[in-house]
């Protein structure tokens, strides 16, 4: 055996695959695969504060990425091979305004502000991973299904590196104009299916086989490994003292995956004593993970989750034609492809799951802006989340509680500016029809007419 190799997730089957293949599927079940190590072959760090001695070597492309400065922790990858753009230069900030938002004392919640990558959002993470993999296996067209930052993602590294032509499949009107900018501009071939993500996500899957194109979307595995970096830089913020909980948006759950595996991984290393509890937000919309787990006790149940509930409820979406609706566009989604990797994950770090409102989740958003850090919709579903969790005493005002804000706020202007509008049309055009009934924190435009006195006037009046 390898010391790296692909291995599938259920227990049962544990089927392997070679390091280079592309399938990304279980070749004898047809399940989720694993990037595995043999750690005994490999070298893992004696202790996390190791990494702390790359920090003075930032000249240095491998150590002054964020991912890649744990190469140790994530060992498939060659250094000559790895591709970077200098991805996951990321903060984890200490938040108190936040903190009094969502009920929580000062110092307690600390928002890890994943916007700052170089596409604007956590997919960058991903994708230098899956890139450096692509490499490995010669491709030259990567393609990926997206609510709009993985395809961001995927153009910016294919035009950065100029590797890769991307080839990317959006629903039609499902993504918001930050986010098609990018697309556009970095050069990507823009595929608007007329369908939603969960539509988009299918045939991508399909094509991909058919032509034998490098596919980026979280199901593979290698994009995991990637993600994973931003749990060790959170850790490494808190100088390697794990939070109490950790809360994240919900859509694909690649990143809840990612999560569960960098810690599960760090346990079994003998790096890390306690791992922090996960807490996976969905939008109300689009609540797949949260009704199979909480309302129908789906679980990991060691590799055979509950397939006959889970088929059930997907049935029940079809038969009554329930699509995906939610403001926070980037996790609309109502078939999340790693759903068996993200039951692992709860299992091994105590998760919990639950479901938030457009009105909760823009509300969250505007605290997060008025607090310093700018982030998209879905990302705001965290610190709503949050919020929830301790209201209903989940969470306790005392414990060290992180928010992962996924993506930038400019990656869609347009809720923003409905939210904060005086215009009631622009409100009700983007935000009326999605349930949402007030901007509570609105900070609404001043309109004042081109007079010097009436501007004084009005800056005296609300300064
Ligand atoms: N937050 C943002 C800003 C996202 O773009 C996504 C996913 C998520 C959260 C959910 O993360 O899938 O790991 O549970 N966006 C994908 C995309 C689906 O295509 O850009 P997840």
């Amino acid at each position: 055996m390898e010391a790296v190799f692909q291995r599938c997730i259920r227990p049962a089957c544990g089927a392997t695959a070679a390091l280079d293949d592309t399938s990304f599927v279980c070749p004898r079940c047809g399940g989720l695969m694993d990037v595995a190590y043999d750690w005994s072959k490999l070298q893992p760090p004696a202790a996390l504060r190791d990494f702390e001695k790359k920090w003075a070597q930032r000249g240095n492309p491998l150590h002054f990425s964020g991912v890649w400065r744990f190469l140790e922790l994530l060992p498939f990858a060659h250094p000559e091979k790895v591709m970077t753009i200098g991805e996951g230069q990321t903060i984890l900030q200490r938040a108190d305004a936040v903190a009094q938002y969502a009920g929580l004392n000062a110092g307690c919640l600390f928002l890890q502000y994943e916007g700052m990558n170089p596409s604007g959002s956590f997919k960058d993470n991903g994708m230098t991973a899956a890139f450096t993999h692509a490499r490995l296996s010669g491709a030259r067209r990567a393609a990926c299904a997206s609510t709009g930052n993985t395809s961001a993602s995927l153009a910016v590294f294919c035009s950065a590196t100029g590797l890769m032509r991307a080839i990317i499949f959006i629903g039609s009107g499902k993504i918001s104009y930050g986010k098609l900018a990018q697309a556009l501009d970095h050069g990507a071939l823009t595929v608007q299916i007329a369908g939603d993500f969960d539509d988009a996500m299918q045939r991508v899957q399909q094509v991909a086989r058919k032509l034998g194109i490098y596919l980026v979307n979280s199901i593979n595995p290698f994009r995991l490994e990637g993600q994973k970096t931003i749990m060790f830089r959170v850790l490494e913020a808190l100088r390697w003292e794990p939070p109490d909980w950790i809360v994240v948006p919900g859509g694909n759950l690649g990143n809840v995956s990612a999560f569960g595996k960098a810690f599960g991984e760090l346990a079994d290393l003998g790096l890390l004593t306690r791992v922090p509890r996960l807490a996976v937000i969905n939008a109300a919309g689009a609540s797949t993970f949260f009704q199979l787990y909480e309302r129908f006790g789906v679980r990991w149940n060691n590799g055979q989750p509950q397939d006959k509930l889970i088929d059930g409820y997907y049935q029940g979406l079809d038969a009554e034609k329930i699509r995906a609706a939610t403001i926070a566009s980037a996790i609309e989604i109502n078939h999340p492809v790693n759903l068996p990797k993200a039951l692992r994950a709860l299992e091994r770090c105590g998760g919990v799951v639950r479901e938030v409102s457009d009105q909760e989740i823009l509300d969250a958003k505007a605290k997060v802006g008025a607090g310093g850090l700018g982030c998209e919709p879905a990302s705001a579903a965290s610190v709503a989340g949050a919020r929830k969790l301790r209201r209903e005493g989940v969470i306790a005002a005392g414990e060290r509680v992180v928010c992962i804000l996924t993506g930038h706020q400019l990656k869609d202007p347009t809720t923003t500016v409905a939210y904060h509008s005086t215009d009631q049309k622009t409100f009700d055009d983007v935000l009326g029809h999605r349930g949402v009934r007030r901007a509570t924190f609105a900070n609404r435009a001043v309109q004042v007419p081109n007079d010097l006195d009436d501007i004084i006037k009005a800056i005296e009046l609300y300064s």
